[in-house]
């Protein structure tokens, strides 16, 4: 059955740290609350001369790199970002003129934490359906351009970051098993950022009003959340008829730290098969999932056969899971 395969990812996180202590110093709040609430240890902050295309650049020039591949082979790149370089054109698109992949179809999606995983589903519809063969998906966020520095609820949780994938077709046992996505636009108003658009376009007011900072119901989220996912992984499994012990690393989006436990512990996971790097990153949105593969390759924890669990949740609300066999 011809189906999509990941052959190659790449990852890319500004050199600058901010951490926890940095941030008592800005807010009232302390290391303690941080750690004990979310697990969040510190996060990189892009530069301001940084912006979200060039995250996604390095992050794609490294997965480029590794499967030895010249961009102009490039037929699709699908940009998953809530935070690009401008309203449009979409970041694929500037990302494509830094990458000079002038042979692709270049396109965003905005499915907030689940972007990446919704990119990879779109990605491996249009490689079943022989439309591209040598896709290229990036999860890219600099959220902390748009956080309000002055909030202790919300500029806490989040960083910046890139992550990078390459999808070809794939004929073997190996590749994306299945992808689950979903979403719930009636809670759209519990994660959102509302300056800017066309519902409050920018004016001076919405400037004092502060609008243009992202606003989050964080401890309904929470809740909605914990339960949306336990359902969706082992919806996952379901389909893909395997039991939770064939899971060799589940690599859940990194919101919370409490968020991934329950996860794992609703479908009898050890932590020692779940994959976490929110201490050193905070919350990267559609960046997450895939500088967290990327890492868990780099460092030796996924093996040929391996099944893989990706599973996120985000504003929208969106969620989304994929089963890959490696
Ligand atoms: N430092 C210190 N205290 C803080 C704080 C901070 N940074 N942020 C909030 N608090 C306080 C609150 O003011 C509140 O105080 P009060 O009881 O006096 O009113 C108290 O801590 C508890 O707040 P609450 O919001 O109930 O905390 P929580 O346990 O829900 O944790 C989050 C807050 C944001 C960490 C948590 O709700 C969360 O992770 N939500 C989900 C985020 C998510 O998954 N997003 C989806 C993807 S983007």
């Amino acid at each position: 059955m011809l189906r999509a395969k990941i052959t190659a990812t790449g990852s890319y996180t500004p050199e600058r740290i901010l951490s926890n202590q940095d941030i008592e110093k800005i807010i009232d709040t302390s290391d303690a609350w941080i750690t004990e609430r979310t697990g969040i240890k510190e996060r990189r902050i892009a530069y301001e001369s940084q912006i979200t295309s060039d995250l996604a650049y390095e992050a794609s020039l490294i997965a480029l790199k590794e499967r030895n591949i010249d961009p102009l082979e490039i037929d699709l790149i699908i940009v998953a970002t809530v935070s690009g370089d401008m309203p449009f054109p979409s970041t694929a698109c500037i990302l494509q003129k830094l990458l000079k992949a002038k042979n692709a179809v270049a396109f965003d999606i905005n499915a907030a934490c689940s972007g990446f995983i919704y990119a990879m589903s779109i990605a491996n519809s249009f490689i079943k359906t022989h439309s591209f063969k040598k896709v290229l998906i990036v999860g890219v966020e600099v959220l902390s351009k748009f956080l309000d520095w002055s909030d202790r609820t919300t500029c806490i949780l989040f960083g910046d970051g890139a992550g990078a994938a390459i999808l070809e077709p794939s004929e073997s046992e190996s590749g994306i098993l299945s992808t689950h996505i979903y979403s719930d636009g009636s809670l759209w108003d519990l994660i959102y950022l509302p300056g800017g658009g066309a519902k409050h376009p920018t004016s001076h007011q919405t400037v004092d009003n502060r609008l243009h900072y992202i606003k989050m119901k964080g401890n309904e989220t929470f809740k909605v959340a914990v339960k949306t996912l336990e359902n969706l992984v082992v919806e996952t499994l379901k389909v893909n008829n395997l039991e939770p012990a064939q899971i060799s690393l589940l690599i859940p989006h990194q919101a919370n730290l409490r968020i991934i436990i329950a996860t794992a512990k609703r479908l009898g996971i050890p932590m020692n098969k779940v994959f976490v790097n929110i201490d050193k990153y905070g919350n990267t949105s559609a960046a997450s999932i895939p500088i967290a593969l990327d890492e868990a390759l780099k460092q030796g924890k996924i093996k040929k056969d391996d099944y893989i669990l990706l599973e996120a949740f985000g504003a929208g609300l969106t969620w989304a899971s994929a089963l890959i066999r490696w």
